[in-house]
């Protein structure tokens, strides 16, 4: 009667996952505004400037250089490095679509006509090799003027404003692109991140109203796909980092189960249930965090809720008690409590394939509906042979003792994964850091910190480890 499923489902959409301003360049071409992205400086003084409030709003060329100006310039080589995701195999490539290639100003009353021939073009070359584009609406992108002049994400008229962005791009490419997510890792929200929320440092309760209004824009922005075109798969996306209590002690675990509802499920809780969950409510009481939500916001967020749920995947962090003795440990957004039974990347970050199995089992457990990888890989430095070769050994082991724990996920556990997209496919620039030296590609691109290098492409060995994978559907993990 009950038959264990075998390996990953037919369809399987395996790929690769990029950002419009961490690999297309071209900041400042084509009736392109300025986004948060375009004012990052580059180098590991990024979230050093975020966390001391002294993050820049304006370019100042003679204090910081900005790698995401150039990125790896996709923007004009998108055709060679499609083919080369093409020659890989893949099903699906997730972009994020810049907002402000789109509207200069987040605010304009006419879309910009180059902008949206510029994605089209994308679109259909992917179609070409029949990859399915996967679009991130909003991925670290806000235009820098809606940062500017109306104060970030806290601003109702953000919604306004992101629902005539949303239509747009839907209303031209929901008859060609299926799979769609509204906003990157919309959960770092909760920690106040500048890249999500587009605001620096401000009390929690702009940050929750923030979230709140981003809550409100992505079911509008369901709504308006739904109508379009009923086929569409429209997704949430958020960090889910596994969470572990350092000790059992039951008041580390009960510390670490509300540290850990607040970040992994609050804004999966409202997307993919599609109302606020009552911890959240004891939560905005304990804090005094009081909301402006206006009549009918609930209602579309119940009413649009997502086909599907995805999430990044790099770590998994530990909670311990204050007073525990501990060490710390990195992350991209946050840090914890160092584990003592796992490793860490050359940035920091823990590395742990078993904790994706459980995720897995965690969000399909809670929710009941496909999951999508949309983020994991191992950020680490390239060395390039004489030859031109790169034995990049680390990033298979990596990704290769990542997929496997899918696999059980799938195989033992019968979860129901949908999708997987490994980060950076193409070296690109990095997020927290805007360095071009924590490379997470199967494909090199020639180019370092400073921004020198002939940006020509080649594989390293995890592409042709890559392909094979895709090619058997996960079957040669291991070899
Ligand atoms: C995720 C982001 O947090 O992690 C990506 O969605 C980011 O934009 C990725 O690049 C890896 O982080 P980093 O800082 O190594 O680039």
């Amino acid at each position: 009667m009950f038959e264990m499923k075998k390996g990953f489902k037919d369809g399987f959409l395996w790929g690769g996952a990029t950002a419009a301003n961490q690999f297309e360049g071209a900041y400042n071409e084509d009736g392109k505004g300025l986004t948060i992205a375009d004012v990052s400086p580059g180098g590991k003084q990024r979230m050093k400037l975020l966390r001391d409030d002294s993050y820049p709003l304006e370019i100042d060329l003679e204090k910081y250089t900005y790698p995401n100006h150039l990125g790896i310039d996709f923007y004009h080589r998108y055709k060679e490095d499609i083919a080369l995701f093409a020659e890989m195999g893949f099903k699906t490539f997730r972009m994020s679509i810049s907002w402000a290639r789109i509207f200069p100003n987040g605010d304009d009353a006419q879309p910009n006509e180059a902008g949206l021939k510029h994605y089209e073009n994308v679109i259909d070359e992917l179609l070409k090799y029949n990859i399915e584009p996967t679009i991130t609406i909003s991925h670290y992108e806000t235009p820098l003027n809606l940062v500017k002049s109306y104060g970030g994400w806290k601003n109702r008229e953000l919604i306004g404003l992101f629902e005539k962005y949303a239509r747009t791009i839907l209303e031209r490419y929901a008859s060609k692109v299926t799979y769609w997510m509204t906003f990157n890792e919309i959960n770092t929200g909760v920690l106040g991140s500048f890249f999500t929320l587009g605001m620096r440092n401000e009390s929690l309760n702009n940050n929750f109203q923030a979230l709140h209004n981003q809550f409100v824009a992505s079911a509008k922005a369901v709504k308006i796909a739904r109508e379009l075109n009923p086929n569409i798969k429209m997704g949430c996306m958020s960090i889910y980092a596994t969470m572990y209590a350092y000790d059992s002690n039951p008041v580390t675990v009960a510390e670490t189960m509300e540290e850990n509802r607040m970040f992994n499920y609050f804004c999966n809780d409202v997307q993919v249930r599609g109302e606020y969950p009552t911890y959240a409510h004891s939560f905005f009481t304990k804090n005094n965090v009081v909301l402006d939500v206006q009549p009918g916001d609930l209602e579309v967020i119940k009413e649009n809720t997502m086909d599907y749920l995805s999430f990044s995947y790099y770590m998994s962090t530990t909670h311990a008690l204050k007073t525990a003795e501990k060490e710390e440990s990195e992350g991209n957004f946050f840090g914890g409590t160092k584990n003592p039974y796992l490793e860490a990347s050359e940035w920091g970050w823990e590395i742990d394939p078993v904790g994706l199995r459980i995720a897995l089992n965690d969000l399909y457990g809670r929710y009941g509906v496909p999951l999508y990888i949309s983020e994991n890989g191992l950020g680490a430095v390239d060395n390039v042979e004489e030859d031109g070769s790169i034995h990049d050994d680390y990033r298979i082991d990596y990704l290769r003792k990542h997929i496997s724990e899918m696999e059980k996920a799938v195989t033992i556990d019968g979860v129901d994964l949908m999708a997987y997209t490994a980060w950076g496919c193409i070296d690109l620039v990095s997020a927290s850091t805007g360095e071009m030296a924590k490379r997470y590609g199967f494909i090199y691109v020639d180019l370092d910190d400073e921004g020198k290098g002939t940006l020509e492409r080649s594989r390293k060995d995890s592409f042709e480890w890559y392909k094979n994978v895709i090619s058997t559907n996960g079957v040669a993990i291991q070899k």
